[in-house]
Parts: structure tokens; C-alpha cells; sequence
């Protein structure tokens, strides 16, 4: 190879590339854009502290704040140009105040820099995000909880490894998502809490010279009190990683519920019916209703838990304070929280939307043997048998209905007895699923007198909540 032809493979481009390139790598205005508004918010919340501590004139601040809201306008009304040139939102902005109010907006950046700024932008960001999630979660919660108050009765096989064990009701199994997503509300509360620090004012690493009032900007923009530590307050992602874990949590709980969905809506189950508001056909097979949000829902967890592993990547290493590298928390963030949000919402329409199959679900719950356990109760109660040998009698019953393909409680009461001859007829008062699943009143249980009981608490307490959002 000669250097002509490594030539023509750079091209005539090879003086302009470099600056290009740098330019493309450089820039996060094509996905930071939509930190403008809270970004303009920590602006306004700075030039007034500015005034107020006589660092900047009454008469600039007020200019200031006017161009500000300008340029919100615009960009509320789509009418803002960005431009690549100017690298990020935080510059993109102030360029627009400059060109609309001149002097004073050089002022705007007195006493603070864009490391502080972005970390005040993109908490204030996040943190409303969780306040949607939150919104979105208990909505979630409420239209589950109401399948559970509807199906606090309906039977059908609860499963481990998959496998018939005992039954429950629909309604408990609905209510264990309800509780997944009350801790999942409860760990972005918690990020929420520890988030709510501001960093502004702590300038490039060093804090400043002006006599800035970091608890007045702290104050304006909703925070609990300004970060204390400014090599802390610039370089710190903690906030993102920790709601970006907790995404992928809640995103792993809703992929089980769509696995569920998917699984409860086949043939084979038919548990559910699912409308086609939520399904697809195939372009093939005239007969297919396929449940794509739920198998796109079960997906997204990887994209969530991707941008956490990202991020936890990005940051590992980074020595104090603020880095370039730390630019690329936005993009995977952003992604994985449209994700949740659209995930969670999906799930919501889908459960609301889906119909179960009472008559199915207590077929199922026939097959499988899964009264077992009450038998072997029974014989431990009536019978005062220890639970290691009721267990190993049951099994013997079990095999003998198995080989004469009936469930337990269609089996002959001589045919019990022959494998342990004080079984009395009393038995069959444990053995239909119904009698299993109202036996279950422990706290916490299957029966329907608890599962209705606490669907209705979660329906109140999530009512309230709800009409306080
Ligand atoms: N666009 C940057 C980011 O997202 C803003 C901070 C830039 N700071 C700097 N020192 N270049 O991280």
C-alpha cells in the first residue's frame, strides 16, 4: 500500500475531519436540549440570587430574567434554534439571551460554571421524572388492585419451577405486583430524598470568590439545602445511578408480569383474554392475537439495566471532579427512563385491559395435584401423623390418582385407605381448591376474605393518594 492510497482514503476531507469529528463527539446539544426548561428554571433561580447579593445590578437581573423566559416561549413554541457549534444546552441558552438582551446576559454566568450547572439541571430532571413515575406507578397499582378486589375469589394454580404447587386466587397473585410496585415507589422516594441537594454556586470544582447565597438558589429551586462539598456537588452522579437502579428493579417486575401476561394469554393457559387494543395479528397466520406490549414491556428491562451497568462504567474511575466523560450519562438515562415510562404505562392499559378467565383458571387448578399440601395438613391435623410421614403418605395417594387419571378429590375413599386406612371421609373438605384457598386465611394468605380485605386497603389507600397527585 502507498501513501497515495491511504491518502484517497481520508480524502480532500483530512484538514476539515478533525475539527468536524471533535465537533460530533463534543456536542450533547442533540439529546441535552430537553434539560432547556430546568436549565433556564436554575438560571433565573442564579441571576436573582446574583441581584439579591448586589453581584449583579437590579437593572441586569431584570433583563436577564426577561430574555430567560423569552427563550422559553420559543423554545415552548418549537421556534428556538439550536446549534451545534455551541456544544451544549447551557451555552445554546445563554447565546439566545445574549442575542435578544445583549450586555447584561455575560452576567448570567458570574460565580458559576457549567459543571454546576449541569448537575442542578439534570437533578432537577430527574427528580421530576420520579415524581411521573411515582404517578405512574400508583396508577398501576390502582388497576391492579382492583382486578385483585374483582378476583379476590377466583381460583387458579399458583406455581413454583413452573409446576402446579397450590392453589391461589387470581386476586392475591394481582396484589403481589401491587406490593413489588409499592416498594418500587419507595426506593425512587428514598433517590428522590438523597438527590435533593443543589449544586449550584459550587462553580467549576473550587466554590467561588463572589459572596454568592447558595441557600437562597437551594431554596428557589426546591431543594432541601445546597451540597456541601463542591468537588462533591460537580462530580457526583449518584442521583442518576441510584434512580437508574431503581428503574431496573421496577423493570425487572414489570418483564415478570409481562412474561405472566404472555404466558396466562396462550392456548395452552388461556387464563386471560387480551383485546386488540393491546395485541397485533401476524401478517401470516390469520388466526394469531399476539401480546407485543407485554413482550416489548418484558424487553426493556435490558435497556434499564444497560444504562445503569453504563453509567456505572462511565463513573468508575473518574478521578475528582468534573470530566467530559460524565456527558454520557444523559443519553443512556433518557433512554432508559422514556423506556420505564412507556413500560409502565403499557402495563397499566394491558391490565386494565385484560380479561380473565375464571373457568379455565379453575380447570387448571384441578389438574396438577395441587391440593397435595392439604391433604397431607389434614393428615397431620386429623390424624396427628408428623408432617415428614403425611407427606410421604400423600405422595402414595398422589401416585395411585395419577395412575388411575383422576384428581384428589374425585379419588375413592378406599382407595386412600388402602394406603393409610384411618382416612375418613372428612378428607374431601380439604380437597377442592375452593376449600384450599379459604383455608388460607394466615396473614398474608390466599383466602378470599384476606385478599378482598386488602385490595380494598390498597384501593383506599391509592384512591387518596391518587387525588393528591
Ligand atoms: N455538556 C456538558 C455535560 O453534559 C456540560 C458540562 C460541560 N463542562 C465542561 N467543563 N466542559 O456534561
Amino acid at each position: 500500500m502507498t501513501d497515495k492510497s491511504a491518502n484517497r482514503m481520508w480524502g480532500g476531507r483530512f484538514k476539515a475531519l478533525p475539527a468536524e469529528i471533535m465537533e460530533e463527539i463534543n456536542a450533547s446539544i442533540g439529546f441535552d436540549k430537553r434539560l432547556a426548561p430546568q436549565d433556564i428554571r436554575a438560571s433565573k433561580a442564579h441571576a436573582s440570587m446574583l441581584a439579591a447579593q448586589g453581584i449583579i445590578t437590579k437593572a441586569d437581573a431584570r433583563e436577564i430574567l426577561k430574555g430567560l423566559e423569552q427563550v422559553l416561549a420559543e423554545i415552548e413554541s418549537g421556534k428556538m434554534d439550536y446549534t451545534r457549534a455551541l456544544e451544549d444546552v447551557h451555552m445554546n441558552v445563554e447565546a439566545r439571551v445574549k442575542d435578544l438582551i445583549g450586555t447584561p446576559a455575560g452576567r448570567l454566568h458570574t460565580a458559576r460554571s457549567r459543571n454546576d450547572q449541569v448537575a442542578t439541571d439534570f437533578r432537577l430532571y430527574v427528580r421530576e421524572t420520579i415524581d411521573a413515575f411515582d404517578t405512574a406507578l400508583a396508577g398501576l397499582q390502582f388497576v391492579l388492585a382492583r382486578k385483585a378486589e374483582a378476583h379476590a375469589a377466583t381460583v387458579m394454580p399458583g406455581f413454583t419451577h413452573l409446576q402446579p404447587a397450590q392453589p391461589v386466587t387470581f386476586g392475591h397473585h394481582m396484589l403481589a405486583y401491587v406490593e413489588m410496585l409499592g416498594r418500587d415507589r419507595g426506593r425512587f422516594a428514598d433517590a428522590s430524598r438523597r438527590l435533593n441537594e443543589c449544586p449550584l454556586g459550587a462553580a467549576a470544582l473550587a466554590g467561588t470568590s463572589f459572596p454568592i447565597d447558595r441557600h437562597m438558589t437551594a431554596d428557589a429551586l426546591d431543594f432541601d439545602k445546597p451540597s456541601a462539598n463542591s468537588l462533591d456537588a460537580v462530580s457526583d452522579r449518584d442521583f442518576v445511578l441510584e434512580t437508574l437502579a431503581a428503574a431496573a428493579i421496577t423493570a425487572m417486575h414489570l418483564s415478570r408480569l409481562a412474561e405472566e401476561i404472555v404466558l396466562w394469554a396462550t392456548h395452552q393457559f388461556g387464563f386471560i383474554r387480551l383485546s386488540d387494543k393491546f395485541t397485533t395479528g401476524s401478517s401470516i397466520m390469520p388466526q394469531k392475537r399476539n401480546p407485543d406490549a407485554a413482550e416489548l414491556t418484558r424487553a426493556k428491562v435490558g435497556r434499564v439495566a444497560g444504562a445503569f451497568q453504563s453509567l456505572l462504567i462511565v463513573m468508575k474511575g473518574l478521578p475528582l471532579a468534573y470530566s467530559k466523560d460524565m456527558q454520557e450519562d444523559k443519553e443512556v438515562a433518557f433512554d432508559a427512563l422514556d423506556s420505564l415510562a412507556l413500560a409502565i404505562a403499557a402495563m397499566a392499559g394491558m391490565v386494565d385491559d385484560m380479561e380473565p378467565v375464571p373457568d379455565a383458571m379453575r380447570a387448571a387448578a384441578d389438574q396438577g395435584y395441587a391440593t397435595a399440601t392439604d391433604l397431607a395438613d389434614w393428615l397431620v391435623r386429623a390424624l396427628k401423623l408428623p408432617f415428614r410421614e403425611a407427606h410421604h403418605v400423600t405422595g402414595r395417594i398422589v401416585a395411585e390418582a395419577e395412575s388411575q387419571s383422576l384428581p384428589l378429590e374425585k379419588l375413592s375413599l378406599k382407595a386412600m385407605q388402602a394406603v393409610e386406612r384411618r382416612i375418613t371421609n372428612d378428607v374431601f373438605s380439604v380437597l377442592s381448591p375452593e376449600k384450599s384457598v379459604s383455608s388460607r386465611k394466615s396473614y398474608g394468605g390466599t383466602a378470599p376474605q384476606n385478599v378482598r380485605k386488602m385490595a380494598r386497603s390498597w384501593l383506599k389507600r391509592l384512591e387518596k393518594g391518587l387525588a393528591r397527585g
